[in-house]
């Protein structure tokens, strides 16, 4: 359980003990853990637990003890070496995080799960959110678990399977003609006007605390493919950003993990990926910016990247600049080429943020920044189901069934 919340920028404590948004200072709120105390803890015996979800982790997780966990088994997502065939080749050591594995498809149920768990401990009735999709079917889902009502508020233009997912699963549904940053704003005057709990991404504490897991897996992951009981982490960490939770939360899991005495002081490069049409963090960084201001005319078809102003932007530009990270852009068409490339030579069917990794590894690739035998992590962090309506089917053969020709025809179509 963590025993305070620290202000991310300023570093005052905050209780720990009662229902919290941002600080005072209007930043996120960091968990922090008696790590010292358990540095008895060993990764051998995290290996050694039955439970099958992020919540092995559950002394770095806001919980007391596992039964209070409102869980669906997120997490524990397989670590998959990609083989070298076709554009492939040019990488002797890429692996895929496969997040598309997780409860309602996407890594936001790693999120939703800590937070609603913590919400739900602190006597939360109703959460609200704004979403570009994937966390407001995750919230759906972990508020039905845990008895809570949800209410969401997603741009117009929101991936119908996720609309669909959120009011199938009792979530009220507030289709807003606008940005998830107007949807943010209508849903902190909801909150403030109908008391509700505020889920937004960074604004309340644990949503980072439960995407930090992805941290801790990936470093026993890899030990556990290379057969080494030492964790290990990658050179290269690609991320496809919008609010930036996971980046965030995956650095702090290593922070964590070196003061637990479990891993040194080597970190991976971070890289963050964003959609030529909205790109907040990269134009910041590569501008030198230590904040991002809000990006105009934010346009893409990927959902999760269409974030214009990420509160937590100060934390990702420090990471990437601490990392000796990188931050990198790709257009609408290259990174739904890298969907393709991963389905069709990987068997990985992947959301548009997953292509976009894969295709930001291969511009990375070309200009030497990532060199072919290091070891490279991609974050696939949702499956290609929610997106069905951005994929197309232009090559399939109509077959008459009654005809006594078909082998014909169908021998010249192939
Ligand atoms: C599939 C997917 N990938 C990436 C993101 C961006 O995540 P983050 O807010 O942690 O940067 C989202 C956010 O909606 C998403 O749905």
């Amino acid at each position: 359980m963590h025993t305070s919340l620290e202000c991310s920028l300023t570093g005052e404590v905050h209780d720990p003990s009662k229902l919290q948004g941002l600080s005072r200072a209007g930043k996120p709120l960091l968990a922090r853990y008696d790590l010292q105390s358990l540095r008895h803890l060993r990764p051998a015996d995290i290996r050694q637990r039955t439970e099958r979800s992020m919540w092995r982790f559950h002394e770095v997780l806001p919980v007391d003890s596992l039964s209070e966990a409102v869980t669906l088994g997120e997490g524990m997502t397989p670590l998959l070496k990609c083989t070298q065939r076709g554009i492939f080749g040019q990488f002797s050591d890429l692996w895929v995080k496969d997040e598309g594995f997780n409860p309602t498809q996407s890594f936001k149920a790693r999120g939703m799960s800590a937070a609603i768990t913590r919400a739900l401990a602190l006597g939360v009735k109703t959460v609200a959110l704004p979403s570009a999709g994937n966390a407001a079917g995750a919230a759906t889902a972990y508020a039905a678990r845990a008895g809570l009502d949800c209410v969401i508020f997603v741009p117009e233009d929101t991936p119908p399977a996720n609309i669909l997912e959120s009011a199938c699963g009792g979530a009220r549904v507030i289709l807003v003609n606008g940005l998830i940053s107007d949807c943010g704003r209508l849903c902190r005057a909801a909150c403030d006007r109908f008391g509700w709990f505020d889920l937004s991404t960074l604004k309340e504490p644990f949503r980072l605390e439960g995407k930090k897991t992805m941290g801790y897996e990936l470093a026993f992951d890899l030990a556990d493919a290379r057969h080494t009981t030492d964790l290990q982490l990658p050179d290269v960490i690609l991320y496809p950003t919008g609010g930036g939770t996971g980046l965030i939360g995956m650095w702090k899991a290593f922070d964590e993990m070196e003061q637990l005495g479990w891993i040194g002081s080597a970190r991976p490069r971070m890289v963050v990926v964003q959609a030529e049409g909205c790109a907040p963090i990269v134009k910041a960084f590569h501008d030198g910016a230590v904040s991002a201001p809000m990006f105009p005319n934010a346009k893409t078809i990927v959902s999760g990247l269409r974030v214009p102003a990420a509160v937590g932007d100060f934390l990702m530009l420090d990471i990437l600049r601490r990392s000796h990270g990188t931050a990198i852009t790709l257009s609408d068409a290259e990174l739904m080429q890298g969907v393709q490339e991963l389905a069709r030579l990987q068997g990985i069917h992947g959301a548009p943020e997953g292509g976009a990794v894969w295709r930001a590894a291969v511009q990375l690739r070309a200009t030497g920044w990532i060199q072919p035998e290091e070891t490279v992590v991609l974050f696939n962090t949702g499956a290609a189901v929610k997106y069905n309506h951005l994929l197309r089917c232009d090559n399939a053969i109509r077959l008459d069934h009654t005809s006594a020709t078909a082998m014909d025809e169908l021998e010249k179509q192939l």
